[in-house]
């Protein structure tokens, strides 16, 4: 890699991103939203789950943390549902998002390796306490929301890294790595 291009900063994080049918179906849910609230849609094609959020780190970083993560991927984390039947609103953060029912243990699991396999690989995080949940739509004003979205189940078998680029057109999220998850 030339060292201009080892210097250049990326934004990362990790995620688990749905299968083509999830996607169709938090796709269809982001649609039937956006006619009760006002606000910016997530792409169908962007729509994940954030493991953790690694944020800007040189492009020389990179491998280490791929390397990270390989050392979880031999802890053998089991696959695991993820079981989405809430929209709820964070006002906060003014986003409307899709809540998962009963957080699996693997998924605490796997955001708890993670975040470890990473500090000890020198890369510091947010500290703030890990909520998981699918971002729908973002600067979200809403009159109403349906409170039971169609009962849907997301089978979480694998996750990835992802690098962010922000475009005239949103966010464009591109996998650069892919794990397993046992089973
Ligand atoms: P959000 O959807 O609630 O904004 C890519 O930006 C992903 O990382 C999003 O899912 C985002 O969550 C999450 N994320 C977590 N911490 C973040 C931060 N400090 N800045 C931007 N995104 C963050």
């Amino acid at each position: 890699m030339a060292e201009e291009t080892r210097q250049k900063a990326v934004r990362l994080f990790f995620a688990i991103w749905p299968d083509k049918e999830t996607r169709t179906q938090l796709g269809r849910l982001t649609g039937r939203l956006a006619s009760v609230c006002e606000g910016r849609k997530t792409k169908a094609e962007n729509i994940h789950l954030t493991l953790v959020f690694v944020g800007e780190v040189n492009a020389s970083q990179v491998d280490a943390l791929c390397r990270a993560a390989d050392e979880i991927e031999g802890h053998g984390v089991k696959a695991f549902d993820l079981v989405i039947e809430r929209i709820c609103v964070w006002k906060r953060k003014n986003i409307v998002y899709a809540e998962i029912n009963e957080i699996p243990q693997p998924l605490i699991a796997l955001v708890e390796a993670l975040q470890s396999s990473l500090s000890l690989a020198g890369f510091s995080l947010e500290e703030r306490p890990y909520k998981p949940h699918i971002t729908l739509m973002r600067n979200a004003s809403c009159k109403t929301l349906p409170e039971r979205a169609e009962p849907m189940v997301w089978r979480a078998r694998e996750w990835v890294l992802v690098k962010s680029d922000q475009t005239s057109d949103g966010p464009v999220y591109t996998p650069i790595g892919r794990w397993f998850l046992k089973g």
